[in-house]
């Protein structure tokens, strides 16, 4: 059997307690079928070069870790300025918060040179080799450059926006053009695969050959979507385990009067996060009812704090919690609990369980996977409500939850008060169709899929 190669920006032990999606679910991958995880260093060195000696490996179990450590300048340019400051915004339909700079897209090509250097001599013939993420689209083409003849794959975990938002992009020709190094692209939704097969007609002006396979710079492309999913058994276990229950237990017994509402997020503009407690804040001017019953817990974890527009976004969300709550707040009640910290993952399902509803209202996402952890940890006999945004990617499949638009606050202040009232039997109607949606395309299935389809691909 081939051995799987993993490639991403952030590597993280799948032993440990990780945090963010994407390392969660890579770390599941990996765990299951052992292999090779490459990707950048969580240390950076700054004396401000990336010297070619700077390679880690460490063993984790059947998983081999091989990091490079980045020099304060590649890392600035290539993570914080270009995947963070151009491609993440540009890719969640931002381009008003994209900061262009010639130098951060040339800092984002040499470090993806330098992975494809790195990575190289580390390659066997017969690996697969599968990337992901914005930070590195043009990785396969550096490989091929150097001879890699392997097959590889790519998914992107972000959404890919509408093609004229695309070509505002500039290099937008270039990237694009890069894709069609992989053997196969996975998108999360059918929208994605969508824009891309307009953007390849339109400016690519590529020969759509199915709805999959798309023929340009010599080359055929076969992209489709694959939307990740979570491993469902073993947030289950999570949730039955002692640091869940004891956070269910404890949050039980400090809100037994009231209802809670859970959003648990990482403080990005993506996440529509100011428009959510606006919301709120309408629920409460409009029903007063809710006033006193209901509250809302807020994670929001602390993320990319090197880039402008988070602490924009921080600042606007810490004066809204403090004016909801000066404004509707009592003595014994708070309406909105606003924590700026990470929550340890083993904890996460208590607090979902303990909670009516979940908010998971971003203006755009990939997938989220949080609405299917969510999902997973909840009792079925009396299960809370997933209030969703119809822009995540998670949409498509979660049609049962309560799609809202996060944009009209009226209209999402009043899916809330639904998702608080709802008869019973209604939830477990709706969570029985949800969780057999979340078990059937799970983490297994995702990369099983993505992964055959490589294979299928190349022969
Ligand atoms: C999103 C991206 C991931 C990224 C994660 C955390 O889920 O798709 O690629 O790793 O956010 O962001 P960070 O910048 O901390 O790696």
């Amino acid at each position: 059997m081939s051995r799987l190669v993993v490639v991403s920006n952030r590597v993280a032990d799948p032993r440990r307690v990780a945090a963010g999606g994407l390392a969660v679910a890579l770390g599941d991958v990996l765990a299951a079928s052992g292999g090779l995880w490459f990707g950048a260093d969580a240390e950076v060195a700054e004396d401000g070069c990336s010297a070619a000696s700077q390679l880690r490996t460490q063993q984790a179990g059947r998983v081999t870790l091989a990091t490079v450590v980045l020099g304060r300048t590649d890392h600035d340019r290539y993570y914080r300025g270009y995947a963070n400051g151009v491609l993440w915004p540009v890719f969640h339909y931002r381009l008003d918060l994209a900061q262009f700079d010639a130098a951060h897209l040339e800092g984002y090509r040499r470090v993806n040179r330098l992975f494809a250097q790195q990575l190289r001599p580390l390659l066997h013939p017969d690996d697969v080799v599968w990337v992901h993420d914005y930070h590195l689209i043009p990785l396969a083409a550096d490989l091929r450059a150097l001879g890699c003849h392997q097959r590889i794959g790519f998914f992107l975990h972000i959404p890919l926006p509408p093609p004229l938002i695309l070509a505002a992009l500039p290099a937008h020709d270039w990237l694009i053009r890069s894709l069609f190094a992989y053997d196969l692209v996975g998108l999360q939704s059918q929208a994605d695969l969508s824009h891309l097969r307009r953007y390849l007609a339109v400016e690519a002006r590529a020969d759509l050959l199915s709805d999959n396979l798309f023929g340009a710079f010599n080359r055929v492309l076969r992209a489709d979507a694959f939307p990740i999913g979570i491993d469902v058994a073993e947030f289950e276990a999570m949730t039955q385990a002692a640091p869940a229950q004891k956070t269910l237990a404890m949050l039980r017994e400090q809100y037994a009067q009231r209802r809670l509402l859970v959003g648990v997020d990482r403080l990005d503009y993506s996440k529509g996060l100011p428009q959510r407690l606006r919301a709120m804040q309408a629920l409460l001017e409009r029903h007063p009812e809710a006033r006193h019953s209901a509250t809302l817990i807020q994670v929001a974890a602390p993320s990319r704090e090197g880039v402008d527009a988070y602490g924009d976004i921080r600042r606007e969300l810490e004066g809204l919690a403090g004016a909801i709550n000066g404004d509707f707040g009592d003595l014994d009640w708070m309406p909105v609990r606003y924590l700026h910290r990470t929550m340890a993952r083993n904890r996460v399902p208590g607090l979902y369980r303990a909670s009516r509803v979940a908010l998971v209202t971003p203006l755009r996402d990939g997938m989220n996977l949080v609405a299917k952890e969510f999902i997973a940890a909840q009792d079925p006999a009396d299960p809370g409500v997933l209030v969703l945004s119809r822009f995540a990617g998670a949409a498509e499949q979660l049609t049962d939850a309560l799609l809202v638009n996060p944009y009209d606050t009226e209209a999402t202040a009043e899916a809330i008060r639904g998702a608080l009232q709802m008869p019973l039997q209604e939830r477990q109607v709706r969570h029985k169709r949800l969780l057999a949606e979340i078990r059937c395309h799970d983490v297994h299935w995702w990369r099983r899929t993505f992964l055959d389809t490589l294979t299928e691909t190349r022969a």
